[in-house]
């Protein structure tokens, strides 16, 4: 597949003009509503195409809404990943590559991590991809005082930021970032001998698949545990565009756990997606 070609081209435009929205076809809706043609069509059916875009962002809003409310340090770290100056940072040599704000996540993930972390009475997390510290917050949030979150982050500009964001909170104690690639920390964790019970999957695509296997094979997951893909919708590609695996890991990854039959895995279609894997258990499904 051409790195050009026209059709993801047209599809990453589309993502860019609407960063935050994760599904297509609200970005679709919303685009088409924006877009010259729409000069052409009466009034009323302009207005039956609004009252669906509204319907749509209502849902999400409405789900927010009765969602439990995220922390006030959860709110702060919200609210300062979005004011920071990501491009400056960035243009400064500080980060790898820009910081985009949209990488963060929202809400319902966050009380969904943290719903997850109490219902297993897991003690051991184990985080790839920290950014500025929001989802590691989240669960931090829900274990035990002797229970930790060990995150993998590639960009030493964010110790300082998150070391100040952890420090805000009693639970920030709980988190420990190791800096580095994560494939190279996930050797180390494994050197160590560590066992986690819920693992976060939140960094670079590509290398998902790896990350996945490299935990099943070293031990690093623990019978029960359970393993938490973010983006495995990653806007719409894998079902959209299925055939581009280049411009899109995602697809991949997503049929590479599809087909091992020793996993099962649910895809929970909120936000951009998380692809929720356990492994079978032996015992699993007996009848007795
Ligand atoms: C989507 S963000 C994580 C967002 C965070 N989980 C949250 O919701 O607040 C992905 C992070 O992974 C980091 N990252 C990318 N590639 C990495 C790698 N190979 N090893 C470790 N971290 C990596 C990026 O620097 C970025 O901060």
């Amino acid at each position: 597949m051409a790195v050009y070609d026209p059709a993801v081209r047209e599809f990453s435009i589309n993502v860019e003009r609407n960063m935050l929205v994760y599904d297509p076809a609200i970005r679709e809706l919303a685009a088409l509503l924006e877009s010259p043609e729409m000069k052409d069509v009466k009034p009323e059916i302009r207005e039956k195409l609004e009252n669906i875009l509204d319907m749509c962002n209502k849902r999400n809003n409405y789900a927010e809404e009765i969602t439990t409310e995220h922390s006030d340090v959860l709110a702060q770290i919200t609210q300062e990943t979005m004011n920071h100056p990501w491009e400056e940072v960035f243009k400064a040599g500080k980060t790898p590559w820009i910081m985009a704000t949209r990488m963060i996540s929202g809400p319902i993930t966050s009380q969904f991590l943290n719903f997850i972390v109490s219902i297993t009475k897991a003690k051991q997390i184990l985080e790839i991809g920290m950014f500025t510290g929001y989802t590691a917050l989240s669960m931090a949030e829900a274990l035990p005082a002797d229970g930790v979150v060990i995150t993998c982050e590639i960009s030493d500009y964010l110790k300082d930021l998150t070391s100040e964001f952890f420090s805000r909170s009693p639970h920030g104690k709980k988190i420990k970032p190791y800096f580095g690639p994560a494939r190279e920390t996930l050797e180390t964790l494994t050197k160590e001998g560590r066992v986690f019970d819920v693992v976060f999957v939140d960094a670079d695509k590509a290398g998902y698949r790896g990350y996945v296997e490299t935990i099943l094979d070293n031990g690093l997951l623990a019978p029960n545990g359970i393993i938490l893909a973010d983006n495995a919708l990653s806007d719409g590609r894998p079902y959209l565009i299925p055939k581009s695996r280049e411009q899109n890991p995602i697809n991949d990854f997503n049929e590479y756990i599809a087909n091992r039959p020793d996993l099962r895995q649910v895809l929970l279609p909120f936000r951009d997606g998380i692809l929720a894997i356990r492994r079978t258990l032996e015992a699993e499904g007996q009848a007795g």
